[in-house]
């Protein structure tokens, strides 16, 4: 893991930085905890909803970004379990600025060919945020250019609950056998189904931790935290996250580059 950027190269412009990231080695996925949000409006004496309203820029920019890298696929973490905690006019808020978000939006998406997806407990989500919600996947079912899947009312946790017990109806049906179960087998059960893991996951904001967010699919995914707020975080600092991917050895378990064995062998 490593917390921040890739150093000596904060100072460089967004053409150098483009020029210096491989288009060979881009991360297929990533995920982002969009995070700091309110810090970024309390910072300003405003309402931390214009955190929010802002952050939706940072969207706009990095979900162009991925559009123009071919990164294929952004997953954003918009609404976690946990955040029902909160207060109520902030999550009323937050679900006006969702349904008002799809619906201004939904021309563009279709037009930058992003497939939209949603995952989460969607149907705790008030009835109109909903409408949209299910609206935009329809809409935008045949596209393929970016899958933008946007967690909704979602905690890594009970997807993999809510995935044991669809699984385990399918053993009662006889539609499964116990001993057919294995990692791809849950991972068919599982609301990312047909994505592939995240190869990279951002946090801004400065928290170092997953909050419940895609707890299977983050098994060897790897992490960049870094200290912008949400609403702050636009092209140049997810260049910044990308090139600090690229320097990174993803071994997955693996020793490398290969060590020979001694002469002698073991
Ligand atoms: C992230 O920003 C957005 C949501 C959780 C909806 P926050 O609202 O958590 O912002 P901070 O962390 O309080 O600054
Ligand atoms: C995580 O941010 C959830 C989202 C970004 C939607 P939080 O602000 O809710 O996380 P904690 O409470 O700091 O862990
Ligand atoms: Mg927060």
């Amino acid at each position: 893991m490593t917390k921040g950027t890739a150093t000596g190269i904060e100072h460089l412009t967004e053409a150098e930085l483009l020029s210096l990231l491989d288009l060979e080695q881009l991360p297929k996925h990533i995920a982002i905890i969009m995070d700091g949000n309110g810090r970024w409006a309390e910072i300003r004496g405003f309402p931390r909803i214009a955190g929010h309203q802002e952050g939706i820029k940072s969207v706009r920019e990095i979900m162009t970004l991925c559009g123009e890298l071919g990164i294929g696929a952004l997953t954003i973490y918009a609404f976690s379990q946990e955040n029902w905690k909160r207060p109520v006019p902030e999550i009323n808020a937050l679900m006006m600025l969702l349904e008002h978000y799809l619906q201004s939006e939904m021309d563009a998406l279709i037009e930058k060919g992003v497939r939209f997806r949603a995952i989460g407990r969607v149907n705790t989500l008030p009835p109109s945020a909903l409408q949209w919600v299910r609206r935009a996947e329809r809409e935008t079912l045949h596209l393929d250019k970016l899958t933008l899947t946007v967690a909704l009312s979602y905690g890594g946790r009970s997807e993999i609950v809510d995935a044991v017990r669809r699984l385990a109806e399918d053993c009662t049906k006889g539609l499964v056998q116990t001993e057919a179960i294995d990692e791809t087998l849950l991972e068919g059960y599982l609301s990312t189904q047909g994505l592939p893991d995240p190869d990279l996951l951002i946090r801004t904001s400065g928290e170092a931790r997953i909050s419940n967010f895609l707890l299977w699919q983050l098994a060897y995914t790897e992490m960049y935290f870094t200290p912008t707020l949400w609403p702050d975080f636009r092209r140049r600092d997810a260049l910044l996250a990308l090139l600090d991917f690229q320097r990174r050895e993803r071994r997955f378990g693996r020793v490398t580059p290969p060590t020979p064995f001694p002469s002698g062998g073991l």
